[in-house]
């Protein structure tokens, strides 16, 4: 059964082709990041009317990269949410017009949730459920109980920023290109971690909830001066920018690391699946790593981390599998619970 899936939660216009489930024919994305560097975030006005260009050429690369025609294609898989509404639209709609021409059933997927089928679908043979799941990226933090394929309990989320937003923003304080996180993960490596005595938020009513905005603002304190806005001058030299990044990335990943693997024993998980852009860090990886945790830890194969449809489209398959197609009045959702 051979699915094409559609993403355009965010700023990239993605179609991905997967053969039952798994099996990636083709899985474009066009990243949009040249369009929103200069804002040092995604504007979505603009990410609208990219995805307004991009989408049908990108359906048409994907159809050739597989070396499919549309008469080939069997079931229609689009993200529904979360994201912004105005790009998911886009996306679903293209989705819609393509099911109901082609005659083809269609199924809306939760992006969030196919952050975690990407790293399953890098991996021959399934985790050993319960799980818990970890999707680290720029728009979430969220640590997911997950009963099986299909079966999910969020049992912790960020209350402020993403950890890959707070990556972000703190690449800007520092100067650094939009997306943040590869930049200070380059930066980090010349850095000392432990040179500034940076905090992540504890947040009271629930431990496995994050909180990012104060690290953020102890970078900007750090790099500018106690109560400095963006626009100051640095009070530290380029040493102390690397040491900053170090500082930053350690911090950030030790609040991650220690939330994870409570929950993970709180819940009796023996295995961690990981999805989401931040999961491209190696620095993280190796982190997780020296935890010594005893968890078998899951992460998405390179080109599934960051958003694309390929997740999509093996999600929808297990979806339409599961529970059969949607019908074609399904709407956006920019928020979307488990
Ligand atoms: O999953 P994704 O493409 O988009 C969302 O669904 O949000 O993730 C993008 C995020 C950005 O915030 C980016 O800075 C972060 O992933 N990211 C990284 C790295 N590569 C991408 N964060 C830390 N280290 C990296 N190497
Ligand atoms: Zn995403």
């Amino acid at each position: 059964m051979i699915t094409l899936g559609i993403e355009t939660t965010c700023d990239e216009t993605g179609c991905g082709i997967v053969r039952n489930g798994t099996e990636i024919l083709a899985n474009v994305v066009t990243s949009q990041i040249d369009l929103h560097e200069e804002y040092g975030g995604v504007v979505p006005e603009l990410a609208c009317r990219r995805h307004v260009d991009l989408i049908i050429p990108v359906i048409d690369q994907a159809l050739s990269e597989a070396k499919v025609n549309f008469q080939a294609i069997d079931l229609i898989a689009v993200a529904r949410g979360p994201g912004l509404i105005g790009a998911l639209l886009i996306g679903i709609n293209a989705a819609k017009a393509l099911a109901w021409t082609l005659k083809k059933p269609i199924v809306g997927v939760n992006h969030i949730e196919a952050h975690l089928y990407a790293a399953l679908m890098s991996h021959a043979h399934p985790p050993q459920f319960p799980a818990l799941g970890a999707v680290i990226s720029g728009g979430h933090t969220s640590l997911i109980y997950m009963k099986d394929i299909g079966s999910y309990e969020q049992i912790g989320h960020t209350v402020d920023d993403a950890i890959g937003e707070a990556f972000d923003k703190a690449a800007k304080i520092l100067g650094l290109p939009y997306p943040g996180g590869p930049a200070i993960e380059q930066l980090a490596k010349g850095g000392d971690p432990y040179r500034f005595p940076l905090k992540a938020g504890r947040v009271k009513s629930n431990p496995y909830d994050f909180s990012f905005s104060g690290l953020k603002t102890g970078v900007l304190y750090t790099a500018k001066g106690q109560s400095s806005s963006i626009h100051d001058t640095y009070v530290i030299d380029e040493q102390g920018k690397k040491d900053l990044a170090a500082s930053f990335q350690r911090v950030a990943f030790v609040d991650l690391i220690k939330k994870t693997l409570s929950a993970a024993e709180k819940y009796g998980c023996k295995s961690i699946v990981f999805g989401g852009g931040v999961t491209c860090n190696e620095r993280l990886k190796e982190m997780f790593a020296e935890a010594h945790s005893g968890m078998t830890y899951y992460w998405p194969a390179r080109g599934l981390s960051l958003d694309n449809a390929a997740m999509i489209a093996g999600l929808g398959y297990h979806k339409f599998i599961k529970n059969g197609p949607d019908t074609l009045d399904i709407e956006a959702l920019t928020r979307i619970s488990f």
